[in-house]
């Protein structure tokens, strides 16, 4: 990633966890779970641990951005616990596509090109190390 879009997701996010954590992470996984069914059984029936894994777990990557490779095991290492929840290439699309959704509805007038691209770029990147 280059700085200016290292900089464009850090200041999203930023913006981002101004809004209440668990309300992000609802908003994320109804928009998923919605467009997905079937994903839904992946998860536990209690989400509340899920959504403060997913948010903290983010935050910790996106401050991280600088230095992705510092963080690169627990990437791959997190990536492989995924495939023993059945977790497959085609899901993290899905969950591509309900981040940025998020991050979009979430920004309002603070969301534009360029933070798109920076996102999706961040998010290929994460997910194709998970893949491995
Ligand atoms: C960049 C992408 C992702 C991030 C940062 C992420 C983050 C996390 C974290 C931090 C956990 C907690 C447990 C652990 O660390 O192993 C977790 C669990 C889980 N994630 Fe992800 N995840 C990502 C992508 C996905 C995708 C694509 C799916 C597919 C539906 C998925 C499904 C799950 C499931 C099923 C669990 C286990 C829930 C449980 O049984 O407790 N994740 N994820």
């Amino acid at each position: 990633m280059t700085i200016i879009e290292i900089r464009e997701v850090k200041r999203t996010w930023k913006l981002l966890r101004n809004i209440n954590p668990s309300i992000v992470a609802d908003a994320f996984y109804s928009k998923l779970f919605l467009e997905h069914p079937r994903l839904r059984s992946m998860f536990p029936k209690d989400m509340d641990e899920q959504y403060d894994k997913l948010i903290t777990m983010l935050s910790k990557i996106v401050a991280r951005l600088d230095n992705l490779e510092n963080i690169q095991q627990e990437v791959v290492d997190m990536g492989e616990r995924h495939k023993s929840y059945g977790v497959v290439p085609k899901h993290y699309d899905m969950v591509g596509e309900a981040l940025l959704w998020t991050l979009e509805k979430g920004l309002g007038d603070d969301w534009n090109d360029e933070a798109a691209k920076a996102w999706s770029k961040c998010y290929g990147i994460l997910a194709a190390e998970m893949m491995g």
